[in-house]
């Protein structure tokens, strides 16, 4: 995707720089093997490599999607204390060969508090660069009010994913809309159904992860690379003139969330920075819910902090 241009455009020439574990080394060149033999007109370069420096070496935007990853069964803190490690780890090379304006998306879990360690082992990374992927729950509540309203996602818009990336996210409808013969609708008002809203569509969205891992044994793989694209996408291109989109980024106190966390809020973009929209409405069914998505992300930073001593 990156190589095709999905993620940065198709006017900007690439180079990958992909880093795996030394086990992994050989089918990381069959990787590269295949980047070459696909002759991607925009791809420049490929760099595959098992050493952190040369892979960070001057890069401009980082994707972590490197982790232990989570197997059936397993819930995302059990995988906390591997990941410590590999991020405090990445932070440092990164900090040290990174391009001083990269940008970094965390992908893999847990992705909020990894990325919240990155920042805290990375403290000359200016914190407004380190983020993490929200934007899959995001896509995945855009995609479940469509199938609902039997009407094409891209005429969905502004969801909000509030909070952490787990079984406590709260997606949020409140602001959300849905283009219709008769104009702009609020998904509410379009959908009828607050029932099916405030119960059965909260779950599928922040159970959307386990779901998949249930039914392919394995973590979500296009939907995933997908959304970072896009979150990449529209950080660096800028979000569309009325649209917002969910993104994790560090607490700066909006919304009563306390800072300290790197939670996702409803965020737009322009010249490659993000900013956190203001002044929506909150009533007290999501107020209730974003407190309880922050709590987690509070104790999970707890349960980090203990994991690094
Ligand atoms: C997802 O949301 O699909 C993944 O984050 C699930 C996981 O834990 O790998």
């Amino acid at each position: 995707m990156i190589a095709r241009g999905v993620m940065l455009g198709p006017d900007q020439p690439v180079i990958i720089h992909m880093l795996d574990i030394e086990q992994a080394a050989e089918a990381l060149n069959g990787v590269k093997m295949e980047l070459i033999d696909a002759a991607f007109p925009l791809l420049k370069g490929v760099v595959a490599t098992t050493d952190v420096v040369e892979a960070c070496q001057g890069v401009n935007i980082a994707v972590m999607v490197g982790g232990f990853p989570r197997k059936e069964g397993m819930e995302r803190k059990d995988v906390m204390s591997k990941n410590i490690s590999i991020y405090k780890a990445q932070a440092s090379a990164l900090e040290q060969h990174a391009a001083p304006d990269c940008k970094v998306l965390v992908v893999a879990n847990p992705a909020n508090t990894n990325a919240l360690i990155l920042k805290e082992f990375a403290p000359s990374i200016p914190e407004k660069n380190i983020t993490c992927l929200t934007r899959l729950d995001h896509n995945r509540a855009l995609g479940q009010i469509s199938e609902k309203l039997d009407v094409h996602v891209s005429e969905v818009k502004n969801v909000i994913i509030w909070g952490n990336h787990s079984s406590t996210q709260y997606p949020d409808v409140n602001h959300a809309t849905v283009k219709t013969t008769d104009g702009e609708k609020s998904v509410r008002v379009a959908l009828a159904n607050d029932n099916w809203l405030n119960t059965e569509f909260i779950t599928t969205v922040q159970q959307r992860g386990a779901a998949i891992i249930k039914a392919r044994k394995l973590s979500s793989a296009l939907s995933a690379a997908s959304a970072a694209c896009d979150h990449i996408r529209d950080w660096v291109l800028g979000t569309p003139k009325g649209t917002w989109v969910s993104m994790g980024v560090y607490s700066d106190g909006s919304y009563g969330i306390q800072p300290g966390i790197v939670y996702s809020f409803p965020v737009t973009c322009e010249k490659g920075q993000w900013s956190i929209v203001k002044g929506l409405k909150i009533d007290e069914f999501s107020r209730e819910k974003m407190d309880a998505t922050a709590k987690e992300l509070m104790e999970e930073k707890t349960l980090a902090y203990s994991c690094l001593v």
